[in-house]
């Protein structure tokens, strides 16, 4: 009898400690991946249902918030950070700051509002410099899913810079101190989970003792016949358990299942880049040149406005600075090497369309009047650049299906403007409704 103590306990024990570290680290995988994002480590799933209760969230149930993601990136994202101010203020706090009965006429006509002589709106208006918001063609479910999706992502170490109101500050400290609940209550499920396998091990040990104390006791006995000491001194026969045939049939199918998801996935990620970060030949930072140094992006990259693509600066280019700027440093002799040896420097390059897409810069950039953030994320955050979007076919179709032409002060578009509107009046003349959909658009 001892043999089965023996044999099942660690048997028992090795369970436990992998479902423990299973869970441990898709749990650290959510962090890192909330991380990159940019969003506090520890807000993570658990996190969501808490800032979702917020008033006026709009129920943010995860099918909102993933439309109002896609919503957010494509209408507002070229404009609007969540915990940052960019062109416009930092949306973080919003619900807090204005009623949804506020922010729907806002998001639909801001001009309406600033001019029906709302104080916030006014004086909001003002502090940016009296820059309209375009208004959208979006529906109030819409708006509220963004709002929603705003509310899931607040949080983050930087304060918002937005609003006009005493109560900002207020609200501000409020978000940091429900983001420190957050991380607290990641913390506080890996504890729950720690003693949860703690008391299981407790049970299954005292079980055991509890099983073979009663042998014992059965065994003393004299008057039991020939069937009772069979059941007593039977084993647990893992031999005929392991050869069991619907043991094995479970597990078949399991495996084939794993198999099946996993090949599936790794199909659906070929070409897939997304996050791709590769280690460059000099350490230079965006954050240090683009954000501290406030260094504009087409100083370097010259052709952004101009060409179909974005060039890389020449190692002239860094010397119109690095010829007076921290000439001592190892990383920028690495800069007078290259040209002393007159070779350019080895970039890695990371965005790389395959040849048989068509994209031109200038066409994003100059007559869209898109921002570089809006495709490449906030690379004036980024000490190493990383693909952020995942440029596959869809991420293009989806905005053009979205976003609106920029046809303000474009005469090629006066005459399309008119014909669309008395057409289709009301409904948004987007990159899709002049084509930007159409195969050869983007393939020939
Ligand atoms: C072209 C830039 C631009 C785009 C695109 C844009 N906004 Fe704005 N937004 C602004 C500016 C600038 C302000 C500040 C007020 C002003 O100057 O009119 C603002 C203010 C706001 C405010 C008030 C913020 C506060 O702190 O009170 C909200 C809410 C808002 N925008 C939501 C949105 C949403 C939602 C979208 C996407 C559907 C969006 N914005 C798209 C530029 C933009
Ligand atoms: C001082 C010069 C400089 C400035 C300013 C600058 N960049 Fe760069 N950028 C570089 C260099 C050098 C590289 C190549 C090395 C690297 O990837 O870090 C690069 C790489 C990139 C890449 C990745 C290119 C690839 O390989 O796919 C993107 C995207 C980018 N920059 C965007 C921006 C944006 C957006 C801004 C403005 C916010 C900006 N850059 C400002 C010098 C600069
Ligand atoms: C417009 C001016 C300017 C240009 C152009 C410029 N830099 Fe810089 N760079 C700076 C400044 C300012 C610093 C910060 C110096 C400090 O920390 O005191 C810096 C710092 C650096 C550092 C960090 C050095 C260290 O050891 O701390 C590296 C590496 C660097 N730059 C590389 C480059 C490269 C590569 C290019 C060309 C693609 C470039 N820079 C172009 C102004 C510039
Ligand atoms: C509409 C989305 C979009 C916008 C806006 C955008 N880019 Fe890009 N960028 C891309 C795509 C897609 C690629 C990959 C192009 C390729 O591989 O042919 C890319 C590539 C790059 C590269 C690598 C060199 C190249 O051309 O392949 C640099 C550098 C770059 N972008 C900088 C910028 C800067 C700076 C801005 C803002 C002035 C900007 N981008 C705006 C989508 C965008
Ligand atoms: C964030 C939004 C956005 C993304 C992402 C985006 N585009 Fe665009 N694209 C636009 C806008 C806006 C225009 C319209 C520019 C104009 O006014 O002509 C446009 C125009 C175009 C055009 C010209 C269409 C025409 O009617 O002549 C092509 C081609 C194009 N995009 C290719 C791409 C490709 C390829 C990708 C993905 C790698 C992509 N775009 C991703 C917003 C986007
Ligand atoms: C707005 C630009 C755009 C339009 C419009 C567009 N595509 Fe694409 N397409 C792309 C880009 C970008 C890729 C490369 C995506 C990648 O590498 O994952 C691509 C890839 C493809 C591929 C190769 C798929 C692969 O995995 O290699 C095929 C096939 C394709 N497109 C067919 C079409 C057809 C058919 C249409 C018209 C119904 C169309 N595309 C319209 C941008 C576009």
């Amino acid at each position: 009898m001892n043999s089965i103590r023996l044999r099942s306990l660690p048997h028992l024990l090795l369970a436990f400690v992998l479902t423990f570290a299973g869970i441990q680290q898709a749990s650290a995988q959510d962090a890192a991946a909330v991380k990159k994002e940019g969003v506090a480590p520890g807000a993570t799933a658990a996190a969501t249902p808490a800032t979702a209760a917020a008033p006026a969230a709009g129920g943010g149930d995860a099918a909102a918030i993933a439309a109002g993601d896609a919503l957010f990136k494509g209408n507002c994202a070229q404009c609007h950070a969540v915990n940052e101010q960019v062109v416009g203020p930092a949306l973080a706090g919003i619900t807090k700051r204005r009623p949804i009965s506020w922010i729907l006429p806002w998001v639909k006509n801001s001009s309406k509002v600033v001019a029906s002589g709302d104080d916030y709106a006014v004086a909001l208006f003002n502090k940016f410099n009296k820059q309209q918001m375009p208004s959208f063609a979006l529906s109030d479910k819409e708006v509220t899913s963004i709002v929603a999706y705003i509310t899931s992502q607040e949080g983050a170490a930087a304060a918002p810079a937005g609003g006009v109101t005493a109560g900002n500050a207020a609200a501000a400290d409020g978000q940091a101190a429900a983001g420190g609940a957050d991380a607290g209550a990641g913390k506080y499920v890996d504890i729950l989970l720690i003693v949860l396998v703690v008391v299981l091990i407790v049970l299954v040990v005292t079980l055991v003792i509890i099983g073979n104390l009663m042998k014992d006791v059965l065994r003393g006995r004299k008057d039991l016949d020939g069937r009772d000491i069979e059941i007593l001194e039977q084993r647990f026969d893992w031999g005929k358990f392991y050869r069991s045939p619907v043991l094995r049939g479970i597990v078949g199918v399991v495996f084939a299942l794993v198999l099946l998801y996993e090949g599936v996935q790794s199909v659906m990620a070929v070409g897939l880049n997304q996050g791709y970060q590769p280690t460059q030949p000099i350490a230079f930072s965006h954050k240090l040149h683009a954000g501290t140094n406030q260094i504009n992006c087409a100083y370097c990259h010259t052709s952004v406005y101009k060409s179909k693509s974005a060039n890389i600066p020449s190692a002239n280019i860094c010397m119109n600075c690095h010829s007076q700027v921290k000439t001592e440093s190892p990383e920028i002799k690495k800069i007078y090497r290259a040209i002393e040896r007159k070779q350019p420097i080895q970039w890695v390059r990371i965005h790389n369309l395959p040849d048989l897409a068509y994209f031109n810069h200038s066409q994003h950039t100059q007559v869209a009047g898109l921002q570089c953030q809006t495709c490449h994320g906030p690379i004036q955050n980024m000490e190493v650049v990383y693909q952020y979007s995942a440029l596959t076919m869809g991420w293009c179709i989806n905005c053009h299906r979205e976003m609106p032409l920029n046809t303000k002060d474009n005469k090629y578009y006066d005459n399309l403007v008119k014909l669309h509107d008395s057409k289709n009046a009301g409904a948004p003349f987007t990159v899709s409704s002049n084509g930007g959909t159409e195969c050869s658009k983007c393939h020939y």
